[in-house]
């Protein structure tokens, strides 16, 4: 299983944080205002919507594989005052555009995607010579990893053992030595290759928001009659080796990949 259903509305009031550390990816671009942008893994487009209004004289397009965040996306951000911005349904691995950009950006969308070969490649098509691509994601051995630790031990218990007979750990969190190699195959001019550490805080209903939207591929696994039991006992877990601090607020240590190169 390598497709999940995400609930757009759920994801919508649960993404502080990816929003937040979107601003700060927008900012590195420091755009015009006149470029044409791809935003990939644009999931219920808000941070499509703040590229397209600094874009007074450029569009932006949102591509995401998930039919329901597409959905959302257009209900919400591709009817109103901004009339240059767009979204359609596509999968990162097969972008269907050729010499159409200027900027390509991605914000915590590509760690779900396995083959980043395919994904460069596309971009590389899409972007026009001198055009810029911008990507963060989850990346390095330890991203998450005490949120992982929680769920490797609850998914060993008797209770849940028998919903991941088959699993295997879904995302992919890749780090510079995946990529460079791939960016010289595909032809980039690399700027950087990052690993940058961040600590994610939430709230207590926050964090468990956050599990339950994008945690999906352990979420799914279990049948909805007992999916709340689960996610709290993860929350419980987690919580209980890492306890909130003196303001009732969470920490989880992330670690974001990102990747800034140009097409030559
Ligand atoms: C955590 S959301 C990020 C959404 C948005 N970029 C943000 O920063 O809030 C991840 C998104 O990646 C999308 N995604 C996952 N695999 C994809 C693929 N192969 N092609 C396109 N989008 C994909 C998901 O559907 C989801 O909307």
């Amino acid at each position: 299983m390598d497709k999940y259903t995400w609930d757009a509305l759920d994801y919508e009031k649960s993404s502080s944080v990816q929003q937040m550390w979107a601003r700060e990816l927008i900012a590195k671009l420091d755009l015009k205002g006149d470029e044409r942008v791809l935003d990939i893994g644009c999931g219920d487009g808000k941070i499509t919507a703040e590229i397209a209004a600094k874009l007074k004289n450029g569009t932006v397009v949102g591509i995401d594989s998930s039919y329901e965040m597409i959905q959302l996306a257009q209900a919400r951000h591709a009817k109103g005052d901004l009339a240059n911005i767009l979204f359609s349904e596509h999968d990162a691995r097969r972008l269907p555009f050729h010499n159409e950009f200027d900027v390509v950006f991605s914000n915590a969308a590509l760690h779900w995607v396995k083959d980043h070969l395919s994904v460069l490649q596309g971009i590389a098509r899409s972007l026009c010579r001198g055009g810029i691509m911008l990507l963060q994601m989850g990346g390095g051995k330890y991203n998450a990893v005490d949120l992982v630790k929680a769920f490797d031990q609850l998914i060993e218990i008797p209770l849940w053992r028998d919903y991941f007979n088959d699993f295997a750990f879904p995302y992919y969190f890749y780090g510079p030595d995946d990529y460079y190699p791939l960016l010289s195959e595909v032809g980039f001019i690399v700027k950087r290759v990052e690993l940058i550490p961040k600590d994610m805080v939430h709230d207590i209903p926050g964090f468990k928001s956050w599990v339950q939207t994008t945690w999906l591929p352990y979420t799914q696994r279990v049948p909805e009659s007992v999916r709340e039991q689960f996610l709290q006992q993860v929350i419980d877990e987690y919580l209980n080796r890492h306890p909130p601090d003196d303001e009732g607020m969470t920490h989880l240590g992330m670690l974001r990949l990102e990747i800034e190169a140009s097409k030559p």
